[in-house]
């Protein structure tokens, strides 16, 4: 399916999410206006907050994007994730709380819906998933697709299933394509119609770049020179 064919009439773009916790590269991307948002899971919070508050770090994250932050729970039953979910959605109006696809993962989704807290449903592997992750009313659903890649499945065919189901079913859980390794990658969301895209730093940078964009610019700042003249 074609960007202009997109059955639900789509017209904004698909939103761009930097996946990291490292305020340094969030302030960049944010400043750059290059991101509408940002996610983040434990392992990347693991690899900043060294002796540092959590809660610190989500708040400055929060306070350096105009948009959604996904702040992920670590409790593995639903009470638990229920009430450090509702911790998180109490440090800023930008957090959107994280809770992985398992039996818990969603009963904590439809109760934290339920007061209103937006939800991304994370670690998801299979379009069935996606499903009920919609039932329990996820604003977003993360399917992973350099984690099936790496495994030998087809992490996109994953993003176009998902598509298909929720636009057969007018879902309205807007799809987070995760774990993005490649601008290839980012290109096949966008055309599949992927709502959302989280990617690394690296990944961003790499949207940038086309070693025909440097060749041009190099040519025409020579030639510029060669006239020895200023504007
Ligand atoms: C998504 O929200 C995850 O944080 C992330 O995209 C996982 O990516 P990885 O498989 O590269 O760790």
């Amino acid at each position: 399916m074609g960007l202009g064919s997109n059955p639900n009439g789509r017209v904004e773009q698909m939103k761009i999410f930097l996946d990291t916790a490292d305020l340094a590269e969030i302030r960049r991307a944010s400043e750059a206006g290059l991101i509408d948002g940002i996610t983040t899971n434990p392992s990347l919070m693991a690899q900043v907050a060294g002796k540092e508050d959590p809660r610190g770090i989500f708040l400055a994250i929060c306070e350096a994007v105009n948009g959604p932050v996904s702040a992920e729970v670590v409790a593995l039953d639903a009470k638990g994730m229920v009430k450090e979910g509702k911790k998180l959605a109490a440090i800023h109006e930008n957090i959107v709380v994280k809770v992985p696809l398992t039996e818990e993962g969603l009963r904590a989704c439809r109760s934290l819906r339920g007061d209103g807290i937006r939800v991304n449903v994370t670690l998801c592997f299979s379009a069935v998933q996606a499903m009920l992750a919609a039932k329990a009313g996820a604003t977003y659903i993360s399917p992973f697709v350099g984690r099936l890649d790496d495994v030998g499945q087809s992490g996109m065919e994953l993003v176009e299933e998902i598509r298909s189901v929720y636009d057969e079913y007018g879902v309205e859980t807007e799809i987070l394509a995760a774990s993005l390794r490649h601008p290839r990658h980012v290109l096949e969301a966008m055309l599949i119609g992927a709502d959302c895209a989280t990617l690394p730093p690296k990944v961003l940078y790499q949207l940038l770049k086309h070693p025909l964009t440097d060749k041009g610019l190099e040519q025409f700042m020579a030639d510029w020179k060669s006239l020895g003249k200023e504007l």
